[in-house]
């Protein structure tokens, strides 16, 4: 009854779907036999004029005379009621077909109210919770008069020093393809054309976060077998999900750059993933494949069309050359069709031809965006995105009555809590950690604050981290005075809290380092707070996994904090003293040392010996293979256990499934909340497997003492792989099943499948 209650639902909701596509296709076929070559190439044309944050290095220039001749399809880097109107305006009132624009951001983790970075976002490893930041941050943006929206990043990142792995959701694809999932589900809800949702753009298609030696923009070689079973499955959950624009990356894929394609943008995406949005390219990344040698500006914007590509970003290659380049057949008029299609339908489906002011209303935006109970969010997603990952002796939670010495150039700034790609955020609204402190605590408690060092005093890197205003500021006074100041609150104090990290900008787009160490003016700090014997909580900010060994041996306690966002002080406060209890877990390993990069959990086996002692073993001579933190770790105030792991049979066939069940306990007298991860081991395959692969997680608050009993289906789907001849599916055989609370310390079972 209930199935055939499914099917009459489903059939009926095909069918309103396909006769709202037939009639946006007669709507929009009706428009395009209106419009001109030049006006169907205008609205491939996407600029951004500069009256907001430039987010690359050239800007558009005559902007609004091209909108009134219609060679704009859509505008970004304009954000506000009252900006976006006077854009509309001009095309829906002096443009000869009044098509209006379409007004995109970079919205990338929360729009002005601030969330954690995303890399720290998906250390909550809360899907629920993550939805919910996509869905305030469409509610704000929509407000803002946009209705599109640069996210999600979902490009697996196996390699910190690339910056941009802080925009992120780290290094695997199961827990990247849950995050994708959730955010696209978020920023478009239900229904693009309503005013609070808006359009996402899933990015970088594709392999961005692969780039060599973790240089920004740096070449990508990958074979078919790393990209199908490790690097495209967030952007196909993505698709999946409905995703309604991908944006091309920088980089080359096979030696073609993704921007020009055919077999990344339409074998793959259009032909087998059925993508049917619109595809945009990155910020000039069209222009940029004649750096990369593939011909000049007319050759290379020939060359994205016919690979795909519906719309251009900033660079105007399309708008300046593809109309020569039809008349010398070099492309079809089907080709521009296509893309002016794709670009009509996107503005479409956000309702822009109903009404083309949807998302323009100051009175919406004076009382929709950073209200206090979206602060509340920001700092309630922070809390859940700290990983601790050390704490001897419960040097944390601190007692509210405690004497603290609260040191470091970040414990009291407010220009780095955003983090990078905070475009719309104002750094002057956020909480810095004194200020949380001391909200958390009486005024007669001692909190005594000293700056301790800058994050740098390397004045190249200063500069570099400063471009888009003051986040590295070198003190007037010597590195010795400011040592002095600290050492003397430490030493009156009973607890020293130690606030450190990286500047925002010393992460994010062109920002990779090749020492991802803290930065030796801070490590200096450290090394002399320690030197008290006081007890030294570290605190870290930092927009990736830093390399952290002979830094921390001496703290007590060290919790990673990214960076957290507008109420990031607030957030760790409230850790901090224990009002929340941190159950956060790495989405990405944190090296033991740069030389091993890329470290990741799954890694494969080699062929020589696993023991280690073995001379002929693969390993370094000088360091460890391992990680100083595995991908999952993080600690709480709670102490788990597992125990008692089974499987409901030893042998599964295709169609089957087998429950595997494990007891947590939580062992200690505080709640608290546990990331449960299921991990499956391929025994034997065909091509060479991954150690092992996260096949799902729950996070499971227990009570102090409570134990509950979690349990996993485990079913044929998730034993599935590409195989060297690109066919999913999955081999007979033996496999084992890994559960616990991070992807080192697991429990193991084992089952065949038949
Ligand atoms: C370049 C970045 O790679 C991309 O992520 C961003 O959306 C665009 N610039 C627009 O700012």
């Amino acid at each position: 009854m209930k199935k055939m209650l499914l099917i009459v639902v489903l059939f009926t909701m095909s069918q309103i779907i396909h006769a709202q596509d037939a009639k946006m296709n007669a709507f929009i076929a009706s428009l395009m036999s209106k419009m001109t070559v030049e006006e169907k190439i205008g609205q491939l044309n996407l600029l951004t004029p500069g009256w907001g944050i430039p987010t690359g290095s050239v800007v558009s220039t005559d902007v609004e005379s091209k909108i009134k001749a219609g060679k704009v399809g859509g505008l970004f880097g304009v954000i506000g009621a009252e900006k976006v109107k006077q854009a509309q305006d001009i095309a829906v009132q002096q443009s000869r077909l009044k098509i209006p624009l379409l007004f995109g951001s970079d919205v990338i983790h929360g729009h002005k109210t601030t969330f954690p970075i995303p890399l720290g976002i998906s250390c909550t490893w809360d899907t629920a919770l993550i939805r919910q930041t996509a869905i305030l941050a469409a509610n704000e943006a929509t407000a803002d008069g946009l209705n599109w929206a640069f996210s999600p990043m979902v490009d697996i990142a196996r390699d910190p020093r690339w910056g941009r792995v802080a925009e992120g959701s780290g290094e695997d694809p199961f827990l990247g393809s849950q995050i994708a999932r959730a955010m696209v589900k978020g920023y478009q809800g239900n229904d693009l054309a309503d005013k609070r949702t808006l359009l996402a753009c899933v990015k970088h298609f594709a392999l961005y976060g692969a780039s060599e030696a973790g240089r920004d923009y740096n070449s990508v070689d990958m074979s078919r077998n790393r990209m199908y079973n490790e690097y495209l499955p967030p952007y196909k959950a993505a698709v999946d999900a409905g995703v309604a624009t991908i944006m091309s990356s920088f980089n080359d894929v096979d030696g073609v750059p993704a921007s020009g394609n055919k077999w990344l943008l339409t074998d793959l995406l259009r032909k087998d993933w059925k993508f049917n949005g619109m595809i945009v390219s990155d910020y000039t990344s069209v222009n940029e494949m004649s750096n990369h040698r593939l011909g000049d500006l007319q050759a290379v914007s020939a060359l994205a069309i016919k690979a795909g590509l519906d719309m251009d970003m900033v660079g105007e290659g399309f708008l300046s050359t593809l109309k020569k380049s039809l008349q010398e057949k070099k492309i079809s008029m089907a080709d521009i069709d296509r893309a002016c299609r794709k670009v009509l339908e996107a503005k479409y489906k956000v309702g822009l031809f109903a009404d083309p002011y949807r998302y323009i209303d100051a009175e919406r935006a004076s009382k929709e965006i950073l209200t206090p109970e979206n602060r509340m969010m920001a700092r309630k997603v922070a809390t859940q995105s700290f990983v601790l990952l050390k704490n001897e002796k419960q040097t944390l939670p601190l007692k509210k009555t405690q004497r603290v010495a609260l040191i470091g150039p970040l414990a009291n700034d407010k220009s780095n809590m955003l983090g990078t790609w905070a475009v719309s955020g104002d750094p002057q609204m956020s909480i810095p950690v004194l200020q949380g402190v001391q909200s958390k605590t009486s005024s007669s408690t001692y909190i005594a604050y000293a700056k301790g060092s800058n994050i740098t005093d390397d004045t190249a890197l200063a500069k570099r981290a400063n471009v888009f205003g003051l986040r590295v500021d070198i003190d007037k006074r010597s590195p010795d005075a400011m040592l002095e100041e600290a050492l003397a609150i430490a030493k009156s104090s009973d607890v020293v809290v130690a606030v450190v990290g990286e500047a925002s900008e010393m992460s994010g787009e062109a920002a990779s380092r090749a020492d991802i160490t803290l930065p030796a003016a801070e490590q200096k700090l450290l090394k002399a707070l320690y030197a008290t014997g006081k007890p030294v909580v570290v605190v870290i900010m930092s927009g990736r996994p830093l390399v952290l060994t002979g830094s921390i041996e001496g703290a007590a306690a060290v919790l990673q904090v990214w960076h957290a966002g507008i109420e990031a002080g607030n957030a760790i406060a409230d850790v901090l003293y224990g009002d929340v209890n941190p159950s956060g877990k790495l989405s990405m390993s944190m090296p033991y040392h740069v030389g091993q990069i890329p470290v990741y959990y799954s890694q494969k086996t080699t062929g020589r010996p696993q023991d280690l002692n073995n001379k002929f073993s693969s390993r370094y001579l000088d360091i460890p293979n391992e990680p100083l933190f595995p991908f999952g770790y993080g600690l709480s105030y709670a102490s788990f256990e597992y125990t008692d792991l089974k499987l409901s049979a030893n042998t599964i066939g295709r169609e089957g499934a087998i429950k595997a069940t494990i007891q947590l306990t939580n062992t200690s007298k505080v709640d608290g909340a546990e990331v449960v991860q299921l991990y499956i081991e391929d025994k034997v395959r065909s091509i060479t497997p991954p150690s092992k692969e996260l096949k799902g997680f729950q996070k499971v608050v227990l009570k102090a003492g409570e134990s509950k009993m979690i349990e996993f289906t485990i079913t044929n789907e998730m034993l599935k792989f590409w195989s060297a001849a690109l066919q999913y599916d999955s081999e007979s055989g033996e496999f084992a099943v890994h559960v616990g609370g991070n992807s080192r310390d697991l429990k193991a079972a084992g089952f065949v499948l038949k």
